[in-house]
């Protein structure tokens, strides 16, 4: 079984995340704008993430999604930092586009994460040391979670 953990993130809280459920999932790490979209195929779980962007995931990702092949058996799972909300729609955009790909989508993993009050604007002061500890070790608990069930 190979597991890929694929992510974008801007300001580096989705990474942290990406770092901790790769840990859980014995996984590789890579970020989405390193990876051959053509190496793809090789994997059998893609756990993706993004920061939410607009109540979804980042464009970047969306459109990563677009392009993936078709993959029919395999599995997928989604993780994703936020301000304050957008999770839910996030991982509901996610699991539309795996489907559309003949990925089935397992499960999410959502947490807060240092931020501005609005997309780009202001100083980053909300969420102050998000994702923590806490968050990371539950990252890394999901991880081993969705590593448990594909194998299953
Ligand atoms: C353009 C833009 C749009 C955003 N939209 C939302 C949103 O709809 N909901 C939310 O809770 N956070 C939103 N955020 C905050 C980010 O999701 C949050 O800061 C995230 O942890 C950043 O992750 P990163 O450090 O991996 O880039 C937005 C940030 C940006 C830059």
């Amino acid at each position: 079984m190979r597991a890929l953990v694929l992510y974008y993130s801007e300001t580096g809280n989705t990474e942290k995340v990406a770092k901790a459920i790769a840990r859980g999932l014995s996984s590789e790490l890579k970020k989405i704008e390193d990876v051959k979209i053509e190496d793809i195929k090789d994997y059998d779980l893609l756990c993706i993430g993004t920061p939410v962007h607009g109540f979804g995931p980042a464009k970047k990702v969306e459109k990563f999604l677009d392009e993936l092949p078709v993959m029919s058996g395999k599995k997928g799972a989604a993780f994703c930092t936020m301000h304050i909300w957008g999770d839910k729609r996030t991982f509901k955009i996610i699991k539309e586009k795996l489907r559309n790909k003949g990925i089935s989508f397992i499960d999410g993993f959502s947490c807060l994460g240092l931020s501005r009050l609005i997309g780009n604007f202001g100083p980053r002061i909300f969420n102050k040391g998000r994702p923590n500890e806490e968050n990371l070790k539950e990252a890394e608990s999901f991880g081993k979670k969705i590593l448990k069930i594909v194998k299953e």
